[in-house]
């Protein structure tokens, strides 16, 4: 059996990752390509992998100049480079692994969706929680018909507060000019959860949210425009980069983002020149800082969905699901189900404890990649569970969210 051909579109940090799924699984996959731009972040790259010189591309645009020379690509640009490189793999004739959200804007989404569709090959998003052990046995319970049938769905991703400040005030995924909104960005995954597990069209929507509190006016008087301009409320500051990115072990994400230098001095170049130094209430953002949903599905089910950046890391993403027997809980690791009689409770551990448990997002990421590999080698969409087809679904939902939130609104999708 041989491996897996794929080339990596973005070797940041999802590149990175998904790549390193070949170095612990030679035998099922090779990585054979790599277009990136950082110099800096290629070479660190190349000392994982042995790509010829003719198959190390500066930008995407090239690897598609050339024959096809590999099974599929996987695509781990940003939001706004997930169209254009997944138009040309899929004329190219290359499997695709694509990082989320598909693309900011819903037109996008529904060509590339038509296009798959006609050039029939494998397309599939990192919705990476699918692929954990703990919404893998949340579906199989709420499949098997133990707690009925869905009436309602209340979940709940909380983001910490310097998760927040890292991706969607300094960084990232701060704006809505080059990144989708964080409805999209950040709980795209969540959506597609909640409609995986629904298992029915969602029919209406309605939202609120705003940008509240990470703004010039919430500013603490003697604060600065960066932390390390000698901001006189530095030491207090929950938001202080140089907490965060100093203190923080060096090579610990998100820390290992700020540079490919992660000494001390490397450190605090990056924060006095980039993105990352700036104080949280003096940036270009303009996302939100959380942001409520609710939805309506088919048959009448409801769910809604809170997503906040107002975190202090007590828990992680918690889901209830009340069915017409009975009743879910669970907290992203133990799952709670108990049903009407009062003659079932059940409490199951999906703490990750198989082959996967030491991969990001609790096994989700080496999940994830096994399956598209292994869609890959038998050329069979159906060993995916997160298809382009799915995920265009759960994707209108957040772009009915945003819009209802703007313009004060229900969506009817
Ligand atoms: N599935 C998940 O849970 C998850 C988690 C985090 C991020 N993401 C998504 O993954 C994507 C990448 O995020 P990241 O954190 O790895 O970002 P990143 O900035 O670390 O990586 C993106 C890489 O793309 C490279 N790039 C820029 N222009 C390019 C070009 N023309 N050709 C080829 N490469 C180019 C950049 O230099 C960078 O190295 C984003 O869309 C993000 O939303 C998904």
């Amino acid at each position: 059996m041989k491996p897996v051909k794929a080339i990596i579109i973005g070797a940041g940090g999802r590149g990175g990752t998904y790549a390193s799924y070949a170095l612990a699984y030679p035998e099922e996959m090779e990585v054979v390509g790599v277009a990136e731009p950082r110099e800096d972040f290629l070479k660190l790259f190349l000392k994982g992998h042995n790509i010829e010189k003719k198959y190390i591309f500066k930008t995407w645009e090239d690897v598609f100049k050339l024959k096809k020379f590999a099974d599929a690509v996987i695509i781990c640009t940003k939001d706004d480079m997930h169209f254009a490189p997944s138009v040309a793999a899929l004329k190219k004739g290359y499997h695709i692994l694509l990082e989320k959200p598909m693309a900011p804007k819903a037109a996008e989404c529904k060509i590339m969706t038509a296009l798959s569709k006609k050039h029939k090959k494998i397309f599939g998003l990192c919705h990476v929680l699918r692929y954990t052990n703990f919404y893998k046995t949340v579906k199989k319970i709420v499949d098997s018909g133990e707690i009925g049938e869905i009436m309602t769905i209340e979940h709940i991703e909380p983001v910490q507060h310097w998760h927040m400040d890292h991706s969607f005030v300094r960084g990232n995924w701060r704006n809505t000019k080059f990144a989708a909104p964080m409805i999209l960005a950040k709980s795209c995954h969540d959506l597609d959860i909640i409609r995986w597990i629904m298992g029915k069209k969602c029919t209406k929507v309605a939202s609120f949210g705003s940008l509240s509190y990470y703004r010039k006016e919430n500013a603490p008087k003697g604060s600065t425009l960066r932390c390390t301009d000698g901001c006189a409320v530095e030491k207090e500051c929950p938001h202080s980069a140089i907490k965060l990115y100093m203190d923080m072990k060096k090579d610990y994400w998100p820390v290992s983002m700020i540079s490919v230098d992660l000494s001390k001095e490397g450190r605090l170049k990056a924060l006095k020149e980039g993105p990352y130094g700036r104080c949280v209430y003096r940036c270009d953002n303009n996302v939100v800082d959380h942001q409520v949903v609710s939805m309506e599905f088919e048959g009448n089910a409801t769910a809604s969905f809170t997503l906040s950046g107002f975190c202090a890391g007590l828990t992680e993403r918690r889901m209830r699901i009340m069915g017409t027997k009975g009743e879910l809980i669970g907290d992203s690791r133990h799952i709670n189900v108990a049903n009407f009689n009062g003659d079932k409770k059940i409490t199951y551990d999906t703490t990750a404890t198989g082959w996967n448990a030491g991969s990001g997002h609790g096994g989700g990421d080496f999940g994830l990649m096994k399956d598209f590999i292994n869609a890959v080698r038998h050329n069979n969409p159906k060993l995916l569970s997160s298809s382009i087809e799915a995920s265009l679904d759960s994707h209108l939902i957040g772009f009915a969210a945003e819009k209802s939130r703007k313009e004060s609104k229900t969506v009817i999708l």
